[in-house]
């Protein structure tokens, strides 16, 4: 479809070590992780913990006060090109239509792509994200799911190596954060990108993420105690069942780790937990 000179660069690994940053206080510390190339990492943690913090220091958007990021073994460069993020309101400019706003996020390197090429790359990012049909809208003519869909093509346009997503669905009602995680995971089957996903939703990280990462918030723990507070793999493999049994004394964790306890869940899910905790 798209011309091979301006084919994706590789899905690449993410490292960090012994990552801190401090504003009036430590937000994060001693943060390592690995993620592997093409992998989906999912963030969890209460507000305020330093998520978006951390996704920053991924992106080159800030850097640590210690420690290092590595993006394929070379240190994060100040809005590493490498990267493209998404946030969770779609951030697009009301006067230009989706299509136009997508093209924002093509390279700027402009003497890279012909006219045609351009063309041919809108039409094939707007098709990704089944907006199609729905180019020369202006953001105010759209809905929520449809410009948050922009706001994924216009990340991908310079088809990064890595994209990371904070909250990119929270602003979403229940149906359209659903529909849209089966896109992103359909966007990542034919785009080759490592995925980092901020999220305060458990069953989204759970149905998304091959690994979670919990993040704790150093305001409220003891002593010199690390941010992340557990890395989990996820059983099984993307597509899951979202109700499937085994993801249950994982989710179960995540919500006591999270200091949520689920009193109020349904029978059906308590009586899991009850069997898969005993
Ligand atoms: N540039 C900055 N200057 C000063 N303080 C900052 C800055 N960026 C973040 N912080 C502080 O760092 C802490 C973590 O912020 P961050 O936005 O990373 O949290 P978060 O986990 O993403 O929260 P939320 O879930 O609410 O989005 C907060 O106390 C915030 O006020
Ligand atoms: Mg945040």
């Amino acid at each position: 479809m798209s011309d091979p000179s301006t084919r994706a660069s590789r899905a690449l690994p993410l490292t960090l070590r012994g990552v801190g940053r401090r504003f009036e206080r430590d937000v994060l510390r001693g943060v390592d992780l690995e993620v592997e190339a093409g992998e989906i990492v999912a963030v969890l943690g209460p507000s305020g913990c330093g998520k978006s913090t951390l996704l920053r220091q991924l992106g080159g958007l800030d850097s640590p006060d210690t420690g290092t990021v590595l993006i394929d073994d070379s240190p994060a460069q100040p809005a590493d090109q490498r990267c493209a993020v998404a946030f969770q309101e779609p951030r697009l400019l009301p006067w230009r239509t989706l299509r136009d706003n997508v093209a924002l996020g093509l390279p700027t390197t402009r003497t890279k792509l012909s006219k045609q090429q351009r063309h041919d790359r809108l039409t094939e990012l707007l098709d990704l994200v089944h907006l199609g049909t729905a180019g020369h809208h202006r953001p105010r003519e759209v809905s929520g799911g449809m410009a948050q869909r922009a706001s994924l093509a216009r990340a991908l346009a310079r088809r990064p190596s890595v994209l990371l997503l904070d909250e990119p669905f929270g602003a979403l009602d229940a149906l359209t954060r659903l529909r849209m995680q089966d896109l992103l995971l359909d966007v990542h089957d034919e785009v080759p990108t490592t995925v980092v996903l901020v999220t305060h939703d458990v069953d989204e990280a759970l149905y998304l993420a091959d690994r979670i990462v919990l993040l704790a918030d150093l305001a409220q723990s003891a002593g010199g105690a690390g941010s992340v507070t557990r890395i989990a793999t996820v059983p099984g493999t993307r597509r899951r069942d979202r109700d499937a049994p085994e993801l249950a004394q994982l989710r179960h964790e995540l919500y006591e780790g999270l200091g949520v306890f689920r009193a109020h869940a349904g029978n059906t899910t308590t009586s899991t937990l009850t069997a898969t905790s005993a």
